[in-house]
């Protein structure tokens, strides 16, 4: 049996696909609200459809590049939003690259740290905060 969270919400970054859209379901079937992030607002808003459908729970979405400044800004205000609180977030939103490090344009490897390594520590900084 699941347990169900009381009246939680959830942020989860790159909820549209793979594995971001899993711990997004798992996280609605245990009775957390959500926030889905990712790019493609299309995606996101069909995904948040499905959830509220299929779990009565409710879902906003928030279209960001997690790579870009701005998309980073809208996200971590929302985190920061002491009106509408967020108890979870997982920072899941990823890519891979196509070739070995070297043969990979750097500013694609300047893209790849960014949304793996700083925009999850500015997520959680804004989080904790
Ligand atoms: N799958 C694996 O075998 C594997 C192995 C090791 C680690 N990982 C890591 O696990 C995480 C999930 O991987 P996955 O394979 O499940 O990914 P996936 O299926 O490709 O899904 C990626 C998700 O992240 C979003 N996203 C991608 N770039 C983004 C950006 N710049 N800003 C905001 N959202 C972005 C995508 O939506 P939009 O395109 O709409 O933005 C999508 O929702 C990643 O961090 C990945 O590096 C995966």
């Amino acid at each position: 049996m699941t347990t169900r969270a009381n009246e939680l919400t959830a942020l989860v970054t790159g909820a549209t696909a793979g594995l971001g859209a899993q711990f997004a379901r798992q996280l609605a079937e245990s009775g957390h609200h959500l926030v889905l992030v990712a790019r493609d607002e299309t995606r996101l808003r069909s995904s948040a459809e499905v959830l509220e459908r299929d779990f009565s729970i409710s879902v906003e979405v928030l279209p960001a590049d997690l790579t870009s400044d701005v998309g980073v800004a809208a996200v971590v205000a929302r985190l920061r939003d002491a009106s509408r609180p967020v108890d979870v977030l997982v920072n899941n939103a990823g890519i891979g690259l196509l070739n070995s490090f070297e043969k990979n344009d750097v500013d694609d490897e300047k893209r790849h740290l960014r949304l793996h390594v700083q925009t999850p520590m500015e997520l959680c900084h804004a989080a904790l905060g």
